[in-house]
């Protein structure tokens, strides 16, 4: 199979910008519906690049667990690899691809934890094979698959009669507050539709649209 021989047709509407003047979250939330409403596997994966103490950015999957109109929540380990680069870089970039809907949102946010007792609530109410798998694992840091089934099986022994693990003290939640957002639609002959918003003082301005 040759990778260049792959073609792609968009056939959907086009983004009728009109409605959604200065008003990104209407979309997002409408796309979102939209994404919902067809089903689409893991709709809510969201890949999220960091910047690293060495300049390179660094991307990859998570889930959006929540979804305001200032922003969205994931959850992870802070101690991780995107949790270090995150305490000295709060700013990321996310992108959401759906190809079911040849749709694709770039986002430009600033990271912040949420309070303990919100990732306290979301962490209780996960199944309780993550809550061990979570409080076993440091994530990204080197492991050897061994010790890591000994120390899930340890934990999983120890919390036999326990409907919930506490929240590990490094486990929790980012809330990813948006300052940019771009829509991008598909478009048949290369002529996709993109418009991003900016958030200025506080206010969104009203949508750009950019050359595909
Ligand atoms: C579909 C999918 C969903 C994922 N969801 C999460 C998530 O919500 N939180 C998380 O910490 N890692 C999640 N991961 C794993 C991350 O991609 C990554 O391997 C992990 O967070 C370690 O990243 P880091 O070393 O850059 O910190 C997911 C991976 C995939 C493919």
């Amino acid at each position: 199979m040759k990778l260049n021989d792959i073609r792609q047709e968009y056939l959907q509407a086009p983004l009728e910008i009109e409605n959604f003047k200065g008003d990104p979250i209407r979309l997002l939330k409408l796309w979102y519906k939209n994404a919902i409403d067809s089903e689409i596997a893991l709709l809510n994966a969201i890949t999220l690049s960091t910047v690293g103490n060495d300049g390179y950015p660094n991307s990859r999957v998570v889930l959006a667990k929540e979804i305001s109109d200032e922003g969205l929540i994931i959850y992870t380990d802070y101690d991780s690899q995107k949790g270090k680069e995150l305490e000295s870089n709060n700013k990321v970039s996310l992108v959401i691809f759906w190809k079911e809907h040849d749709r694709q949102i770039r986002i430009k946010a600033k990271s912040s934890k949420i309070t303990k007792e919100k990732s306290d609530e979301y962490f209780r109410s996960r199944p309780i094979e993550s809550q061990i798998s979570a409080t076993a694992s440091d994530q990204s840091s080197l492991v050897d698959i061994d010790s890591l089934k000994e120390r899930v099986l340890e934990i999983t022994e120890k919390s036999k009669d326990l409907n919930s693990l506490p929240c590990p003290a490094n486990w929790g939640g980012y809330f990813l507050e948006y300052t940019e957002i771009e829509f991008w639609q598909g478009r048949p002959s290369r002529l996709h539709d993109r418009f991003k918003f900016v958030k200025e003082n506080g206010s969104w301005t009203d949508a750009k649209r950019l050359s595909p």
